[in-house]
């Protein structure tokens, strides 16, 4: 008897269509009436359940007794059976089962339970909750979204980099990093002080200064004391940066990489998509059809301090030329004003990292973040100083170690070239993907202040 997965099984039915085969998998519903049973069964090759049908008419094999009780939410199963048409979807299949094993047994005080569990709770019980449809669609979509990003930038002519994960510097020049220690080493174990990346940019500069194009994509920690529903700790972020490519280059790379990994998801993962449409964001997938498909707002960033002023909002950070935009100002753009994606651009200098390209105007640099509706910020780029002289006379200005930053200063002497890059947060997307709106939801094991579970 061919042992197979669900996925086989649902995806090549009519091969399956009166054969005998054998599958696998966890509980996930089971109901008796007096003749049958249903059972839904899941071994997490698909998102939807299989539903295995138990006629208790005595022809099976199946011990009434083993089922009786024994057979719950959670319990591992091995049954065989013939695969028919289901009942209630021709296009679907399912078993009518001949013999069905308990392979694990799951003890009844198992905290995953059919009705509703509140996000809350299951953030408490990071082992168990994947096993919920929220996150096992979440943990495919992530897969597929992954998968996405590779594909655009490959299919782009951009090479993947490994950037270091243990770094000197302070990519950001935010002072967000965790440092690495090594307690029992005498001394710093690198001969000087290290921590986590921030952002694998300063290196991936590097690499674009040869490679002409490249992309990173990987983990990223930040020690921001910000317990906010959009800050983690440690999340993933994927990179741009492109040689000879200025602010609107990589504006046009980020927008055509947004739309095709939207499209690319919503094409792989159906039902999983449907399931975030239906129980977490009503029309989700139709907002996601309609960024693909449209084009994106741009605004300068004195422009949209204008809008933000003529808004007739009170916001609790005020709004002047020359402040960052809190997540309250972004929303206002994005959710109520422009009410789609929309690039901001060139932003006042001293609110932004001090490696971006200064503009003529001495106040503002070719900078981008693009925030889209509900989330706000998803990607930070900007074009990158490429002169020595301007680069060395800002970081002086913020009192940085130069010495730190030796090879990123070299990149301006050996044949440099304009150049600009952005980073994407992976799990931001995700949310603006799925409808989740806590980023400990994207996750497996979220981390963030005071949580490591
Ligand atoms: O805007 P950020 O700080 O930009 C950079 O790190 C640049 N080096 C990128 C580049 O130009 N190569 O971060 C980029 C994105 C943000 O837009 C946000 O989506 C995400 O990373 N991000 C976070 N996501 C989750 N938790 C955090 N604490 C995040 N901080 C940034």
């Amino acid at each position: 008897m061919e042992q197979i997965t669900i996925e086989m099984l649902k995806s090549k039915k009519d091969s399956y269509i009166g054969k005998t085969v054998q599958v696998t998998g966890w509980v996930k519903n089971y109901r008796e009436s007096k003749t049958t049973s249903f059972l839904e069964l899941n071994d997490g090759s698909t998102f939807k359940p299989l539903q295995v049908v138990i006629q208790k008419d005595g022809n099976t094999k199946i011990n009434n007794e083993t089922l009786n009780g024994a057979m719950h939410l959670g319990v591992a199963v091995e049954v065989s059976g013939v695969v028919v048409s289901a009942y209630h979807n021709a296009d679907d299949a399912e078993i009518n089962a001949e013999k069905i094993n308990i392979i694990g047994t799951c003890a009844t005080d198992y905290p995953i339970q059919k009705k509703k569990t509140s996000l809350e709770f299951l953030r408490t019980i990071p082992h168990l909750r994947v096993r919920t449809n929220t996150f096992m669609a979440m943990m495919r979509v992530r897969n597929a979204l992954s998968m996405a990003i590779h594909h655009f930038f490959q299919e782009h002519g951009f090479f993947y980099v490994h950037t270091p994960l243990i770094t000197g510097g302070d990519a950001e020049g935010a002072g967000e990093s965790f440092q690495v220690v090594a307690p029992d080493f005498p001394g710093d174990f690198f001969g000087a002080p290290a921590s986590l990346t921030v952002s694998g940019q300063l290196e991936a500069e590097e690499a674009a200064l040869a490679l002409g194009r490249v992309y990173t994509f990987g983990p990223t920690f930040r020690a921001e004391n910000s317990n906010t529903t959009r800050h983690a700790a440690e999340f993933w972020m994927t990179e741009a940066e492109a040689a000879f490519t200025n602010l609107d280059g990589i504006m046009d790379v980020a927008r055509d990489m947004i739309k095709s990994i939207i499209r690319e998801v919503l094409a792989k993962c159906p039902d999983e998509m449907a399931f975030f449409d239906n129980f977490y964001e009503k029309g989700l997938i139709e907002k996601l059809r309609n960024v693909a498909d449209n084009a994106f707002a741009r605004v300068d960033y004195t422009e949209a301090i204008e809008i933000l002023k003529q808004s007739g909002k009170t916001f609790n950070y005020p709004v002047e030329w020359g402040v960052d935009l809190q997540t309250e100002h972004e929303r206002y753009l994005t959710d109520e004003y422009f009410q789609k994606p929309v690039f901001v651009v060139n932003y006042p200098r001293d609110v932004k990292a001090f490696y971006m390209k200064q503009n003529a105007d001495g106040k503002t640099v070719a900078a981008t973040d693009l925030l889209v509706p509900g989330i706000g910020e998803i990607i930070g780029g900007s074009e990158r100083e490429a002169d020595y002289d301007k680069l060395v006379t800002v970081m002086k200005a913020r009192k940085m170690n130069l010495d730190n930053y030796r090879n990123y200063l070299d990149l301006r002497k050996y044949g440099s070239v304009t150049h600009s890059g952005f980073g994407l947060g992976f799990e931001r997307m995700l949310m603006y993907l799925t409808g989740i709106t806590n980023i400990r939801d994207t996750q497996l094991h979220p981390r963030a202040v005071g949580e490591l579970r």
